[in-house]
């Protein structure tokens, strides 16, 4: 090839570059345009569906020479920087309601303020204090939410009778352990075998799930649960929310866990087939959902299975939220499935806390906007 072709190919590219850097800059304006229009309205910022309709027009429209795969690819990125303009313009033309977001205004606490919060530890990374502040806030309710990292978990579930606080969450690594230290537990919860939320009843701390509600919620956002077969994999706190919900909504279950011992134990709770990790890619189902902490931030080039198991799925859901998409999801779309992160799932298992909390309908597209916005901006 001569110095010269490569030269007018090189500034080729260089057109296409600034061609595309214009519709980028383009979409971009039209992207805060429309953040202000849901900020106005108050919409949500994050809208599946609509998302999933751009991966469709663009399958449809696409003639290669790439793959789709690809395109999504490029295009993930893309939306998820669109997402991020769309929620920095709704907070500037929303309601006032907004104002409470984010901010750590304390000047309204008073001795009548109630107090709430999440155990856990670590609990530094948890969204669950910016969610339920900022639904605090926005309805007006005299209380606070704060974290507690907390290194003795009976010394701490006796500080909930003794300081009185109103209710708590309950996080990793704590939802099982918590069920021998409680005085009442749901009957949901005891069939989960795991509680994620406390009300302080008089000096009773009664435990309940909502876990589960949001694992059913995000799952049938991608295809029915009934009679369709779901591979789970982990055994933790989280499979046992998830494989209670899909086993409430009739489908069927197969679990998968690293360690033999804890995954047969819960396999056998549940009346459900056991196979190890190691065996994944024997397996085949409808829908793949990760359960495990694998890919989760800072490590988000892991993977809980082998990459090319995802092909044999038609939907693949990853509990895990930060990062918005993790690598098992990316694959699995580079592969052409349906996926679904743990985004709804936290959401959801939040506004169920929130009216069990304070009897109040939840302020979902508020608490749904702040969780996004800070998973936006970290
Ligand atoms: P949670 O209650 O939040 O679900 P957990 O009780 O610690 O958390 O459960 C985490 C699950 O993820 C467990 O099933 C764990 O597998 P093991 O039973 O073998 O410990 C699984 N898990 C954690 N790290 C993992 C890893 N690196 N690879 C595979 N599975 C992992």
């Amino acid at each position: 090839m001569s110095k010269d072709s490569l030269n007018r190919l090189r500034l080729r590219i260089e057109d296409l570059d600034v061609a595309l850097l214009k519709l980028l800059n383009e979409r971009a304006a039209v992207s805060v345009r429309i953040g202000k229009l849901k900020g106005q309205n108050g919409l949500s910022i994050y809208d599946r569906s609509r998302e999933e309709a751009i991966y469709g027009y663009l399958a449809q429209h696409n003639q290669g020479p790439l793959k789709t795969s690809e395109i999504n690819r490029i295009f993930s990125e893309i939306i998820s920087v669109s997402r991020k303009l769309q929620s920095a313009s709704a907070r500037d033309d929303s309601e006032p309601r907004m104002e409470w977001a984010g901010d750590s205004d304390t000047s309204a606490l008073s001795g009548k303020t109630s107090v709430y919060g999440i155990l856990g530890n670590p609990v530094a990374q948890s969204m669950s204090p910016l969610m339920h502040n900022a639904a605090f806030r926005s309805l007006g309710i005299d209380a606070i939410y704060v974290p507690f990292e907390v290194k003795d978990l009976e010394s701490a579930v006796a500080g909930i009778r003794a300081l009185q606080i109103r209710g708590a969450s309950v996080t990793h690594p704590f939802k099982t352990r918590i069920l021998g230290l409680i005085d009442q537990i749901d009957v949901t919860a005891k069939k989960v075998g795991a509680v994620n939320t406390l009300v302080l009843e008089g000096n009773s701390i009664r435990g309940i799930n909502t876990d589960w509600t949001g694992a059913v919620r995000c799952i049938e956002g991608l295809l029915p649960i009934k009679d369709n077969h779901f591979v789970v994999v982990g055994a933790g706190g989280a499979a046992r929310a998830v494989i209670f919900g899909i086993t409430r909504e009739g489908g069927k279950i197969t679990l998968v866990n690293r360690t033999k011992d804890k995954g047969l134990a819960l396999a056998e709770a549940f009346g459900l087939p056991f196979v190890p990790l190691s065996e994944t890619e024997n397996l085949s189902g409808d829908c793949l959902i990760n359960t495990t902490p694998v890919g989760m931030y800072p490590n988000v080039e892991e993977m809980p299975v082998p990459k090319g198991v995802v092909s044999r799925y038609k939907a693949v859901v990853d509990v895990i939220y930060n990062p918005f998409k993790t690598r098992l999801l990316r694959e699995a779309e580079a592969e052409g499935c349906l996926v679904a992160n743990g985004f709804e799932m936290f959401v959801f298992q939040g506004v169920e806390q929130f009216r069990i909390w304070t009897g109040r309908q939840a302020p979902v597209e508020l608490m749904r906007d702040v969780v996004l916005e800070r998973l936006g901006t970290t």
